[in-house]
């Protein structure tokens, strides 16, 4: 086979030889097009939350932070399968995790990559969203949670919009690097 092949190629080579204005460009393109580029993307996937912290997937501050989540810029996330009670002091709620955590849970993770987010709803006794718990890794220190931000808002007061909130860091210390909800998500 092998015989065959360097037969065919040789062959191809006289072919372009003999035309060398029209055929010239063929094999050359087929040489270079064969897909290594793919490759590269899919290995990048898990290592770089570190590259490039400045580029997370929502904002801080409740300036443009309260109007991104208004918009549901997070319902594409995975999430929790439904509204439960908050095992903690949150009432009822729900979670979605950005891709980066959700990688990084998976991969058995305890110091999450820098961009790792979560958005849990808040809401009433009778289900009506009155607002949102978000925690986003912006650094990491390693320092009493300092390198996560902490926002809570719940109606129209915003009782947490901060890096290491200490409303918020000193329970969640107990959780995975700061993450408490149960993992997979339920
Ligand atoms: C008394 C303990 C406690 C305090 C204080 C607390 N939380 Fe939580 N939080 C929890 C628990 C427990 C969960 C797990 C999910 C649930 O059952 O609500 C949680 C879940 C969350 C989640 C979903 C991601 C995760 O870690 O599981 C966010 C976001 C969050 N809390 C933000 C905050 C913010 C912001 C504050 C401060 C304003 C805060 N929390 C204060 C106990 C606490």
């Amino acid at each position: 086979m092998k015989i065959l092949q360097i037969g065919f190629s040789l062959a191809l080579t006289t072919v372009v030889g003999a035309a060398p204005l029209a055929l010239t460009a063929c094999p050359s393109d087929t040489g270079d097009g064969d897909g290594d580029g793919d490759g590269d993307g899919d290995g990048d996937g898990d290592g770089d939350g570190d590259g490039d912290g400045d580029n997370f997937d929502l904002p801080t501050g409740d300036a443009e932070l309260a109007p991104w989540l208004e918009a549901e810029n997070y319902s594409t996330w995975p999430s929790e399968s439904g509204i439960h009670a908050s095992s903690g002091p949150h009432g009822r709620v729900m979670t979605f995790i950005n891709n980066t955590l959700d990688a990084a849970l998976t991969d058995n993770s305890s110091d999450h990559p820098v961009g790792s987010a979560a958005v849990k709803e808040l809401f009433n006794s009778n289900d009506e969203r009155v607002g949102w718990a978000v925690m986003l890794k912006t650094e990491d220190n390693d320092a009493a949670g300092d390198d996560w931000y902490w926002y809570l808002k719940n109606g129209t007061s915003v009782n947490a919009d901060g890096n290491g909130a200490s409303g918020c860091t000193g329970c969640h210390s107990a959780g995975n690097d700061f993450f408490t909800t149960p993992y997979p998500l339920q």
